[in-house]
C-alpha cells in the first residue's frame, strides 16, 4: 500500500464539464411546460417540443436576462415574457424581435439563447454542460457532444425500470465519496432483512482501473445478506457476479448476474451548485418480472436505502459547515481517494492539452471489515 498514514483531505467542490448530466426526471417535463433546472450552477428551462422531443436553454434570455422560464412555448419557439423575442427551442436561435421596425436590418438569427444538447434516456432527461465558453464570446450554437448519454446496462429485450431521486445538502465530491464508502453500511443501512451490526466480517475486493474510473471486480457477493441468499436459490445458479464501476464524473454502475437473470443500476450524483447535489438512482432488471408488486418492492427497498443515506449526509453537512479537517483512511477509503486522484487527473490532462493519466498502475486488493 503506497501510504499508510491517515491523508489529510479536504474535497475541493470543483465541479466537472464537459460531462452528460441528469437534469430531471422524464415525467416531469410535459408537452408545453417550461420546467427549471439547475446543473453545475448552469440555470436550464426545460420543454418538449410537438413530437415530445426535449430541449434545453439557458434560463436567461440574451437580450436582458428574464429566465425563459417565465415565458411562454407554442411548442416550437419559446416567447420571453419581457419583450416577447421569440427562440427556437432546440437551437435556441431568435427568430422574431417584436420592437423591430420593417426598416431596421438587424439581423436577428445572429443571437441565440443559450442551447444544450439534450437526450432522454431511461426515465431521464440528460444535458450535456460543455466547458464554460470564454468570457464575452456571446451566444452561438450549443457544441456537440463527443459521446452520447450514458445508458442503464440490460441485458434481455424484457424488463422493469424504475428511478428514484434525492436531494443532498452537500458538494458533489461528498455525495460521491458517501456512495462508494463501504464502511458505513452496517451504521447507516441496518434492517434486518439486510445486515445487521453484528454481522460485520473481514472483506476482501479487487478492483482495477478502466477508462475514467475503477471497477470492483466480478465476484460472488458476500453471503451475509438475506436478498442474496434468495437470489441464488431463485435464479438456480452457482454463482452470482457482480461488477460496480465507478467513472468519471458522477456514475456508478452495478451489474447483477445470476444465470438468464439479471440486476442493474446506474447511479449519479449531480452538482446542482458548488454545496448542493442530487443522487438519481436507476434501476432495471428480469428478476421477479413476474411478481405483481416487484417494481415497488424494490422501488421500497431502494427508497430506503437513498433516505438512509439522504438523513446521514443532512447530519453530516452540519459538520462541515464550519470546515473541519477530514481525513481518508486505507483501505475503506482508497476507492474515495481514487476519485479525487481521478479527477486532478482529468483536470490536468484537460489543462495541459494531454491524454489523462489514470492513477492506478494495475489491479488492487482492498480489505476492510464491514
Ligand atoms: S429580456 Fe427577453 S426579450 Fe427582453
Ligand atoms: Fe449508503
Amino acid at each position: 500500500m503506497a501510504d499508510e498514514s491517515p491523508q489529510q483531505q479536504t474535497p475541493d467542490s470543483l465541479m466537472l464539464f464537459g460531462f452528460w448530466y441528469r437534469a430531471l426526471p422524464s415525467e416531469r417535463a410535459g408537452r408545453g411546460k417550461l420546467v427549471k433546472a439547475m446543473l453545475l450552477e448552469v440555470p436550464l428551462v426545460i420543454g418538449r417540443d410537438k413530437q415530445r422531443r426535449p430541449f434545453a436553454l439557458r434560463d436567461a434570455c440574451p437580450h436582458r436576462g428574464m429566465p425563459l422560464s417565465f415565458g411562454w412555448f407554442d411548442g416550437e419557439q419559446v416567447e420571453c415574457s419581457y419583450h416577447g423575442w421569440r427562440f427556437e427551442a432546440h437551437t435556441g436561435q431568435c427568430q422574431l424581435i417584436p420592437s423591430l421596425t420593417s426598416d431596421q436590418k438587424f439581423r436577428v438569427d445572429r443571437i441565440y439563447a443559450g442551447s444544450f444538447p439534450c437526450e432522454e434516456h431511461d426515465d431521464y432527461i440528460w444535458v450535456y454542460i460543455p466547458e464554460p465558453a470564454p468570457a464575452g464570446a456571446g451566444f452561438t450554437k450549443a457544441a456537440a457532444p463527443p459521446v452520447p448519454a450514458p445508458r442503464v446496462p440490460t441485458f434481455s429485450q424484457k424488463y422493469k425500470i424504475a428511478y428514484l431521486t434525492a436531494d443532498l445538502p452537500c458538494s458533489v465530491d461528498h455525495g460521491i465519496i458517501g456512495l462508494m464508502d463501504p464502511a458505513h453500511g452496517p451504521f447507516v443501512h441496518q434492517a434486518w432483512w439486510w445486515r445487521s451490526r453484528q454481522s460485520i466480517h473481514e472483506k476482501q475486493k479487487n478492483f482495477e482501473p478502466i477508462p475514467y474510473g475503477f471497477r470492483m471486480s466480478a465476484h460472488t457477493p458476500s453471503s451475509n445478506s438475506a436478498p442474496y441468499k434468495l437470489l441464488r436459490l431463485y435464479a438456480d445458479a452457482d454463482s452470482i457476479t457482480t461488477t460496480i464501476d465507478f467513472v468519471l464524473p458522477n456514475m456508478r454502475v452495478e451489474t447483477i448476474r445470476a444465470g438468464k437473470y439479471w440486476f442493474s443500476s446506474l447511479t449519479t450524483v449531480t452538482p446542482i451548485t458548488r454545496d448542493h447535489c442530487r443522487i438519481d438512482v436507476v434501476a432495471a432488471w428480469n428478476i421477479f418480472r413476474w411478481m405483481p408488486f416487484g417494481p415497488q418492492l424494490l422501488k421500497f427497498v431502494f427508497a430506503k436505502f437513498v433516505r438512509q443515506d439522504q438523513e446521514t449526509m443532512e447530519k453530516q453537512s452540519e459538520g462541515l459547515k464550519h470546515n473541519p479537517h477530514l481525513m481518508l483512511i486505507d483501505d475503506a477509503d482508497r476507492p474515495a481517494k481514487w476519485y479525487f486522484q481521478l479527477k486532478q487527473a482529468y483536470l490536468e490532462a484537460r489543462r495541459n492539452g494531454v491524454e489523462m493519466q489514470h492513477p492506478m498502475t494495475g489491479p488492487v486488493t482492498l480489505k476492510w471489515r464491514s
